[in-house]
């Protein structure tokens, strides 16, 4: 048993901070940040809840099912509205889905974690999945600290899954976590972001890299063989030293931190949904999805790209879906 992906969908706050307006408060500069981060805005406000369920409800669109058709929600997500109940209540009632749902919380391997996760329920039973990866860093960021504010943004992005029999769109996976890392990046609760950035780097960059190799292993893939490289984005040399370690040209890789800066679990599914609309995927495009984040976790995924809407589907030749 697999999955599929149905659809997608994504959502931004309409509120714009650039670089520029940073500089207004900060100690810093539209130059220092574009060179040392690759980001140039960041959208910022709404809820959790709200880019949640935005960007829920046009991946069901996408998807063309009915809220009521979903038999389970998984919202990842490090910056809950509320302690209790889990956000995932709120944005299941206001997409009226039916089934369960629950919050996971992973940092920025967040959507990564919630694939794996949907991908063994649905290969046991499980039909259909929402999967959101939603944040508000924003709420968590210290506005007046230069070493964190320049990088964190809002948003959400979703996607569709449905369970098919054969092998699906998941080839591969790699999950891991080094509890010892935990405080290079860490918020309490009610506190703001802390983070020693150097530290957060130097490892982002190995553990990418090697869960990324692991993965390509477990499917017998060649990096030259990946079309798409959905890294999580939170810093554009990040993502080029690990294309360049990888053997991944860096052209392939999926990139939106320009325009979102760094929005933990929503960052893979944005810079995916990005790619997948911007046309760069076509029938049988193997896509690598590698994501890092507080823990330290990390997270990779191998996928092979099929559009919901044209050719034959994994496990469905007639490329027909249930609803
Ligand atoms: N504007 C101007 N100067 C800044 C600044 C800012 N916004 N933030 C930090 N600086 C300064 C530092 O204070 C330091 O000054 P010093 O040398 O006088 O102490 C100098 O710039 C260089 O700092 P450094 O830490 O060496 O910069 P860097 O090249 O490592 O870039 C980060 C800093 C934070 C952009 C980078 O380390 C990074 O992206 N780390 C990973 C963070 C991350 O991904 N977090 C999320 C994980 S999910």
């Amino acid at each position: 048993m697999g999955m599929r992906i149905l659809g997608w969908g994504t959502a931004l706050p309409d509120k714009v901070v650039t670089n520029e307006d940073l500089e207004r408060t900060l100690d810093t500069s539209d130059e220092w940040i574009v060179d040392r981060s690759g980001i140039r805005e960041r959208r910022i406000g709404e809820s959790t809840a709200a880019l949640a369920a935005a960007a829920g409800r046009k991946a069901l669109e996408r998807a063309g099912v009915e809220a009521s058709s979903i038999d389970l929600l998984i919202l990842a997500t490090t910056t809950p509205d509320q302690t209790v109940p889990a956000t995932s209540a709120a944005v299941h009632r206001a997409l009226g889905l039916a089934g369960g749902g629950f919050d996971l919380n992973a940092a920025c391997s967040g959507f990564v974690y919630g694939l794996v996760a949907a991908h063994g329920l649905l290969a046991t039973g499980t039909r259909r999945v929402l999967l959101v990866g939603a944040e508000t860093l924003s709420r968590i960021t210290d506005w007046s600290d230069r070493n964190t504010a320049v990088l964190f943004g809002d948003g959400g992005g979703a996607l569709v899954l449905e369970h098919v029999p054969g092998e699906g769109q998941l080839l591969a996976f790699d999950l891991g976590l080094d509890g010892e890392a935990r405080e290079i990046l860490m918020a309490d609760v009610g506190g703001t972001i802390q983070m020693d950035g150097r530290e957060v780097f130097k490892r982002a960059v190995r553990v990418v890299v090697e869960s990324a190799k692991r993965t390509l292993d477990r499917a017998k893939v060649r990096a030259d063989e990946i079309k798409l490289l959905v890294p999580h984005q939170a810093n554009i040399r990040i993502i080029q030293a690990a294309c360049d370690r990888l053997g991944i040209d860096r052209e392939r890789a999926a990139i939106v931190l320009d325009r979102t800066g760094n929005t933990s679990s929503a960052s893979i599914p944005l810079a995916f949904a990005d790619a997948i609309d911007s046309g760069r995927l076509e029938d049988g495009d193997l896509v690598l999805m590698t994501g890092f984040g507080a823990g330290m976790t990390w997270g990779s995924a191998l996928l092979r790209w099929q559009d919901p809407g044209t050719g034959t589907l994994p496990g469905r030749e007639d490329g027909s879906h249930d609803d």
